[in-house]
């Protein structure tokens, strides 16, 4: 018999880096997710380990090559606080040979822009809302109100606050600035869908397989509010807009609707060229038309989170899920000309 795998579970130890808004990046759920993956990866029967990358890549990466793991789980959000390195973070792992599971770098690239990843999306048929990029926020206005500002590389609903959908040209341009002199990066518009929301995570174990579609349950959302899952709402416990935002999963709809979005975010999921795991987030306008708002190639798989929700939901273990992961990377695995290895 095979030994069984040797695994490192990699992620970003928390590292306080507010943004210029006193937001705080995701890193200190990151070290909760990475210690529930590992009790889940030990109850299979594995060898794991803890890796944090905290501020040395070196010291991290000498580690990694100590250890001599057989394969990766990259939690790895982002390094220094910053998720915009996320993908190169696991482009590090490509170039040293070390196979691990979650997407690869490229697919982290693309998703990470917002703008980029929508157009791809656009180009393969699947609907997105309309949008546009400001660099400056004086470019003209090609798109109808309602509106939503958002900046356009960050995830984790940063910088996403009920000011944030303008419904008239002076309120446009505040919000525009304002992201602009936040994030120092470029300010996505996009067309507001005022309508109910969605998750649909998906798991490729052979084929790709969507999983239980959820939904946020704004019902309980004061009327003056806009119906977003803001930063607020997405991340403070106690705060009145998380208690009002709760996801159901399986949403109440009817199976066309699952079976139509279960099929976009497969689609989705292809066309971004994901692999093991994604999260697409979904808005449905008026007339029941569904738009993707972002593919998350590496969205939170702590147990109290959406994606394992929709695991529960479909009746698959939490364990069994990373065993899985495990299996899949185990089976991407390359092994390099020996002395190509030396050389890393
Ligand atoms: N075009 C839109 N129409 C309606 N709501 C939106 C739109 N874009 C974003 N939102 C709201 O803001 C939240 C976060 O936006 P999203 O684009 O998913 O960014 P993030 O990467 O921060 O999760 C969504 O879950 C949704 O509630
Ligand atoms: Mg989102």
């Amino acid at each position: 018999m095979k030994p069984a795998p040797a695994i490192a579970i990699v992620y970003n130890a928390y590292e306080p880096r507010p943004t210029a808004t006193g937001e705080r990046l995701s890193e200190e759920s990151v070290a909760e997710m990475a210690q529930q993956a590992h009790e889940a990866v030990r109850s299979l029967g594995l060898g794991v380990t803890l890796v944090p990358l905290q501020r040395s890549l070196l010291n991290f990466l000498g580690r990694v090559k100590e250890l001599a793991p057989d394969a990766l789980i990259n939690l790895c959000e982002g390094f220094c606080g910053r998720p915009q390195w996320e993908s190169n973070v696991a482009g590090i792992f490509e170039l040293l040979g070390l196979t691990f599971t979650g997407n690869a770098s490229k697919t982290l690239a693309i998703c990470q822009d917002k703008f980029k990843a929508k157009a791809v999306l656009r180009a393969a048929g699947l609907p997105t809302a309309p949008a546009q990029v400001m660099l400056t926020g004086d470019e003209p206005l090609e798109l109808r109100f309602p509106l939503i500002v958002k900046p356009n590389n960050e995830d984790a609903s940063l910088g996403i606050y009920p000011e944030s959908v303008v419904r008239d040209e002076e309120a446009l341009r505040r919000q525009v600035r304002r992201c602009l002199d936040n994030y120092k990066q470029p300010v996505l518009v996009e067309g507001f869908i005022d309508g109910r929301e969605f998750n649909v995570s998906v798991m490729e174990n052979g084929t790709v397989t969507p999983l239980p579609v959820s939904e946020i349950d704004f019902s309980a959302m004061p009327k003056d509010m806009p119906r977003i899952l803001g930063y607020e709402a997405k991340w403070f416990e106690d705060n009145p807009l998380y208690q009002k935002t709760p996801p159901v999963c399986p949403a109440p709809i009817d199976d066309e609707m699952r079976v139509r979005l279960q099929g976009l975010a497969a689609a989705a999921f292809r066309t971004m060229g994901c692999r093991d795991y994604a999260r697409v987030d979904f808005r449905m306008d008026a007339k029941g038309r569904p738009f993707i708002l972002e593919v998350n190639p590496n969205p939170d798989i702590s147990t109290n989170a959406g994606y394992a929700r929709a695991l529960k939901a479909a009746g698959i273990e939490y364990a069994a899920f990373w065993g899985t992961m495990v299996r899949n990377a185990m089976e991407r695995r390359v092994v390099h000309d020996p002395a190509d290895a030396g050389a890393r």
